[in-house]
């Protein structure tokens, strides 16, 4: 061998799946890791792939072993962590090499890494990786942010490790320094809303219509064959069909209803609200979950406030036109924070080339996503998926639906944060004229703040300011 034409350093879940993948498309992968006694065990279970796996202690050696220019992964905690590794590897390097982050790093600090290691004539490359351990060893859904350069450098080999849909890769250089990343943080965005979207549907169908959990596992393995066909759809059919084996219960019944995060859904909805945006129903889903943790709250509000809930009994055909509707929705929400990163940051990122490698490999990977990404090979109105002639159809023939869930939850008590505030937004969007003149009218009368008069140019003041 004359050198490894990759390198993976870190070898936890994700760094030994990918290099596994790697290594099964016959590339010769130099493998590291910060603590050297995991390097043995990753070896002995690599079987024949072995071959392909070049291991090395040292962090020199390891990178004294690669093909140059040098392509290196890293997939180690990001953070600290990672600026420390970068400390540690860049004097090694020389012109020309590339150092990937494959975590989910804030695309913040990507940018900044890329513009530190560019001043070195070094390449950094903020990699999306989305499909769990499963996608990363058998083809995870790629998003690529960096230069030209790093791109033609790991084209191939991204192109052949990730998952295919119809035959066709999804992967794809997005843009420059952080796009891959920001890609990547609105992708959890939006996995966020879509889980909690179904974790509402399902507590209706278990509070309201006192439905067992495996009978609400086959309706949702029922939607999974129709045009709700999700990954994501598909385990909550099969996770509602476990029993515990110490009590014998539905799995679902004894795990603790709080929800862990690590951050990628609160990013998104911060930087949504840096752009102008609001995400609303990514907001909703990240403060559920930070609801669902608040336990003995719950619990002292159940004894103080809590009442019967309302008996709900809504038809299967209604809360799937409602789930559709409020997918839909979440997606708009996610692709229009895309296209203000996009405008901001000089990415020209390319919305349907996003849909298309969300379409295999990764968590939302969905049959609507055909539909998103046709609607925007087409150019929506405003930019807006919403008005686009497909979604604005699938929106006509399920919004109703969406009102007639919302509107039995509300009166029956029962929490619907995000398929609330999916309706609320589409309101707000079919309507030119909204309130906010009276906004404007309470700014200016407290604050002199100006407002703008219909029909006339510059800034106005109300009489009230004589
Ligand atoms: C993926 C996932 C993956 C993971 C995140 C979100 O695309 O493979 O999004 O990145 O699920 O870590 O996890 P939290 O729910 O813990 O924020």
């Amino acid at each position: 061998m004359t050198g490894a034409r990759i390198g993976v350093y870190g070898l936890g879940t994700m760094g030994r799946a990918l290099a596994l993948n790697i290594a099964e498309h016959g590339i010769d992968v130099a493998v590291s890791n910060r603590e050297p006694e995991w390097i043995t065990p990753f070896m002995a279970g690599a079987g024949d792939l072995a071959a392909r796996l070049h291991p090395a202690e040292a962090l020199d050696a390891f990178v004294a072993s690669l093909e140059r220019p040098r392509v290196i992964l890293f997939m180690i905690p990001s953070g600290e962590a990672m600026d420390e590794m970068l400390g540690a590897v860049t004097p090694l390097l020389a012109p020309g090499d590339t150092v990937i982050d494959g975590g989910n790093a804030d695309f913040h600090d990507t940018r900044r890494r890329a513009a530190d290691l560019a001043a070195r004539d070094l390449h950094f490359v903020g990699l999306g990786v989305s499909g769990g351990e499963a996608g990363a060893r058998h083809g995870p859904s790629l998003m690529v942010g960096g230069s030209d350069h790093s791109w033609q450098q790991l084209c191939a080999i991204l192109t052949a490790i990730a998952a295919r849909h119809e035959g066709v890769p999804c992967v794809a250089h997005l843009g420059s320094d952080g796009a891959g990343h920001f890609v990547k943080t609105v992708h959890n965005g939006i996995e966020y809303a879509d889980m909690q979207i179904i974790a509402e549907i399902y507590g209706l169908l278990r509070k309201g219509a006192a439905l067992p959990p495996a009978e609400v596992g086959a309706l949702f393995a029922r939607w999974n064959a129709g045009p709700l066909q999700s990954y994501l759809v598909e385990i909550t059919a099969e996770l509602l069909g476990y029993l515990d084996s110490e009590t014998g219960q539905p799995m679902i019944d004894v795990i603790a209803d709080a929800a862990g995060q690590k951050g990628t859904g609160r990013w998104t909805v911060v930087e949504a609200l840096r752009l102008g945006q609001s995400a609303s129903m990514i907001e909703a889903a990240v403060g559920a979950r930070a609801w669902s943790s608040e336990k003995p709250a719950r619990q002292a509000g159940e004894a103080r406030l809590g009442g019967a809930l309302g008996a709900l009994d809504l038809p299967d055909d209604a809360l799937a036109k409602a789930f559709l509707a409020a997918r839909l929705l979440a997606h708009a929400q996610g692709f229009r924070v895309l296209a203000s990163a996009s405008i901001a940051y000089g990415w020209q990122l390319d919305l349907a080339a996003i849909a298309r490698i969300w379409r295999a490999g990764c968590i939302i990977r969905s049959a609507l996503l055909d539909e998103i990404a046709d609607a925007f090979d087409e150019g929506p109105p405003e930019g807006q998926l919403i008005l686009a002639p497909g979604p604005a159809q699938t929106l006509a023939r399920t919004v109703p639906a969406l009102r007639e869930v919302v509107g039995a939850a509300i009166r029956g008590g029962h929490p619907v944060p995000a398929l609330s505030a999916g309706l609320a937004w589409y309101d707000t969007m079919r309507r030119a004229q909204g309130s906010a003149n009276l906004i404007q009218a309470q700014r200016d009368m407290f604050g002199r703040h100006g407002f703008a008069r219909v029909g006339r140019s510059g800034v106005h003041h109300g009489p009230w300011w004589g």
